[in-house]
């Protein structure tokens, strides 16, 4: 197959979504059903990167396990370079494997706590069937593209600093040289000086390799210093979504207006004029309430919003928000 032109979609949903049935009881048979992904429609671009925030429980890594297909979606499916996920064959399977890498949040969790630095990177690679030759000589070259010295090829997790093991879990997902990387809550674990220095790497890595990256946080910050275009998630549905600029300068769904009133303000003269921050509790997938799942919380809700979901309306042609009264 071809390699695809930049900005051509690599990752497409629509409609997709994801959920858990629950036994509320060990003598009952009745299943509460956890909509964790509702209904989401998304393109991801070659060569772009997206950024996905919400808060924690929003569904977030339920959407990244079925974009690199560890669960099955409940309705609808994902699309990765042409590819249904869960309907892969073997060979496609492998395909997305090497062209799809991921990156978690916790660095200690992403690597094999009895297992060198050089033990963990070579692992994919002889999966995928290099010599122990070859895939030695390969985590010597990602360790370049990663600014680590080869000496720490031979260090353990535990002899590492959490900003070092997120590096070397970077290594290995660079290692079969994918296409795509999923980073989910790349940062979060680490502290902030370090989250700075692995953002700026990731961005360097993703600029030198041309790859299209899919970011997950729960932290605008990370979204508003790497993302192109950004997706704001609400209890498994996306409220929000197109590009990053537009929405910080201006966000048209009042869940994000909430999100972003409700980041701290360093500055005296700006904290003067803080808009009021978002009420009430973050709510519950269990309990969705009917119409727009954030009327509750929504300064701007009326009767519609209380018996109708709104749909993915278009506020410009690359700009949606999920909203039947979207600000001006
Ligand atoms: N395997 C599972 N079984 C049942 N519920 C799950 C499972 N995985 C996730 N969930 C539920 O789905 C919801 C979304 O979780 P998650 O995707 O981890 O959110 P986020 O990453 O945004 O914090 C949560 O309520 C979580 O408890
Ligand atoms: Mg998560």
């Amino acid at each position: 197959m071809a390699t695809a032109a930049v900005g051509e979609p690599v990752i497409q949903m629509d409609g997709l979504s994801k959920h858990f049935r629950l036994s509320n009881n060990l003598f009952s048979s009745n299943k509460l059903i956890i909509r964790a992904v509702d209904s989401v429609s998304m393109t991801i671009n070659r060569g772009e990167i997206v950024g996905l925030v919400g808060e924690s429980g929003s569904g977030k890594t339920t959407l990244a396990r079925v974009i690199l297909g560890l669960t099955p979606p409940s309705e609808s499916t994902v699309y990765v370079d042409g590819i249904d996920v869960a309907k892969a064959s073997a060979n496609d399977r492998k395909r997305l494997h090497r062209e799809v890498a991921v990156v978690f949040q916790d660095p200690s969790g992403n690597l094999n706590p009895r297992q060198t630095a050089l033990g963990s990177i070579m692992r994919p690679l002889r999966l995928h069937g290099a010599s122990r030759a070859k895939a030695k000589e390969r985590a010597r070259e990602v360790m370049e593209s990663i600014r680590m010295d080869d000496r720490y090829l031979h260090s353990f997790p535990h002899q590492l600093s959490g900003g070092q093991c997120q590096r070397i879990a970077i290594a290995r997902a660079l290692a079969l040289n994918p296409k795509i990387m999923i980073l989910d809550e790349p940062t979060s674990a680490l502290d902030i000086s370090v989250q700075a220095q692995i953002l700026n790497l990731l961005l360097d890595i993703q600029e030198a390799l041309s790859l299209t990256y899919l970011v997950i946080t729960h932290d605008l910050n990370v979204i508003r210093y790497v993302s192109d275009r950004m997706a704001v998630m609400y209890l498994g549905r996306l409220m929000e979504f197109g590009p990053t600029d537009e929405i910080l300068r201006n966000p048209r769904h009042p869940y994000t207006q909430g999100l972003l009133a409700a980041l701290p303000v360093m500055n005296p003269k700006e904290r003067a004029r803080e808009k009021p921050l978002m009420t009430g509790d973050p709510g519950s997938l269990i309990e969705l309430p009917e119409g727009c799942r954030y009327h509750p919380r929504c300064p701007r809700a009326r009767d519609q919003c209380r018996r109708e979901t709104p749909p993915d309306a278009a506020i410009s042609p690359d700009h949606i928000a999920a909203c039947f009264y979207p600000a001006d």
